[in-house]
């Protein structure tokens, strides 16, 4: 995609589980614009956090290593760095924001002096400039009374409040990428909407593209310009947010909409997919979604499906979806999906 702050083509990671070897990443393409967010949704399991890792070189060392593709960002190419380059480019250039703020926030020190750290490590400013531009970030993420939070201890500050220094920490460096992974799970629905708000208000204010990461495709359509689905290890489908939505092609992604209560109206069955995602080290030939797909046909169990344009920007791994496609009526008739 044109102007992409981040561009990941075929990226393969694998996993090292005792003496197995198992590919927890497999063919994960992904592009992101400045001003975007792109939300990377799936279940438990489904490769969204490694995915995050890949892309900050942050994958367990020893464990799991890229294998294979590219992550290109903002030109550069990630996956040749050396660590020391990585170091300088995480926290600055790139961000994250994580599910519990306690275990990214250091309980021993202040909220202002770990906020200064960030600020004084990345940028040439003078104490007093960075505890200036530390106030400054508080306002920006909407804290009222800075001065007090800025001396304040972590386990001081509530959930809501603590993502809130997150957001501002995340932003202190004007970072050109955001990865926000699961940053509203913990937090109750009303402090959640005052989240995700404070997120897009941020990327209009600063133009960073974000990949916001949820297991809720509920959640993601709020906030979200386009969204990817994975499911083991694999973007599945691909597309903008209204079009998803409302012609989802991949039967993973009917079945997570199926799956979303809709209290509006108390109307409906909700419709849970049945299994599990499968372990890493037990995935069979062909498509991944095999064994909890009500559409299967011969091909699925033994040929991977390839991913296919279906519209401008709207990709789908699928079978069903490929003769659909293809225009084979015979497939298209069973409608099963
Ligand atoms: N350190 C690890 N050791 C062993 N397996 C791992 C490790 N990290 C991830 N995995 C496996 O890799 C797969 C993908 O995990 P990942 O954490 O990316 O999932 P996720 O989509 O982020 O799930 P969640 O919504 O629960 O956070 C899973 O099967 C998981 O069990
Ligand atoms: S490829 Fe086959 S099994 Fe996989 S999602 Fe499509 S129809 Fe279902
Ligand atoms: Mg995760």
């Amino acid at each position: 995609m044109e102007n992409s702050v981040l561009s990941i083509c075929d990226l393969a990671v694998d996993l090292t589980i005792g003496r197995e070897k198992a590919r927890v990443l497999h063919e994960v393409s992904l592009t992101v614009t400045g001003g975007e967010i792109l939300g990377l949704v799936g279940e438990s399991g489904s490769g969204k956090s490694i995915t995050a890792a890949a892309i900050m070189q942050l994958l367990p060392g020893g464990k799991a290593a890229i294998t294979g593709g590219s992550i290109s960002f903002r030109g550069q190419e990630l996956t040749r760095k050396t660590p020391a380059e990585m170091r300088k480019i995480r926290g600055k250039e790139m961000a994250m924001i994580f599910q519990e703020p306690m275990t990214s926030l250091n309980p021993v020190f202040t909220i202002g002096r770990q906020l200064t750290d960030v600020i004084m490590t990345h940028q040439d400013m003078s104490k007093r400039q960075a505890e200036a531009h530390a106030t400054a970030m508080l306002e920006a993420v909407h804290i009222r009374e800075p001065e007090r939070i800025l001396r304040s201890y972590p386990h001081e500050l509530s959930g809501g409040m603590r993502q809130r220094v997150m957001i501002a920490i995340a932003l202190s460096c004007s970072p050109a990428l955001l990865i926000a992974d699961e940053p509203t799970t913990a937090l109750d629905v009303t402090i959640q909407a005052q989240i995700l708000r404070l997120l897009q208000e941020a990327v209009k204010q600063t133009g960073a593209a974000v990949i916001f990461i949820s297991h809720d495709l509920g959640v993601v359509s709020q906030i979200c310009d386009r969204v990817a689905v994975m499911y083991a290890g694999e973007v599945v489908e691909c597309g903008g947010t209204a079009q998803l939505l409302h012609t989802p092609r991949h039967p993973y992604t009917q079945a997570l909409l199926a799956a979303i209560p809709d209290f509006s109206t108390m109307a409906g069955q909700l419709s849970a997919i049945p299994g599990t995602v499968p372990d890493v080290r037990s995935i069979l030939p062909g498509c991944r979604f095999q064994p909890r797909c009500s559409c299967t046909q011969d091909i699925c169990t033994g040929k991977k499906p390839e991913n296919i344009t279906v519209r401008a920007g709207h990709t789908v791994r699928c079978w069903l979806v490929a003769e659909e496609e293809a225009g084979d009526a015979a497939v298209a008739k069973t409608g099963c999906c």
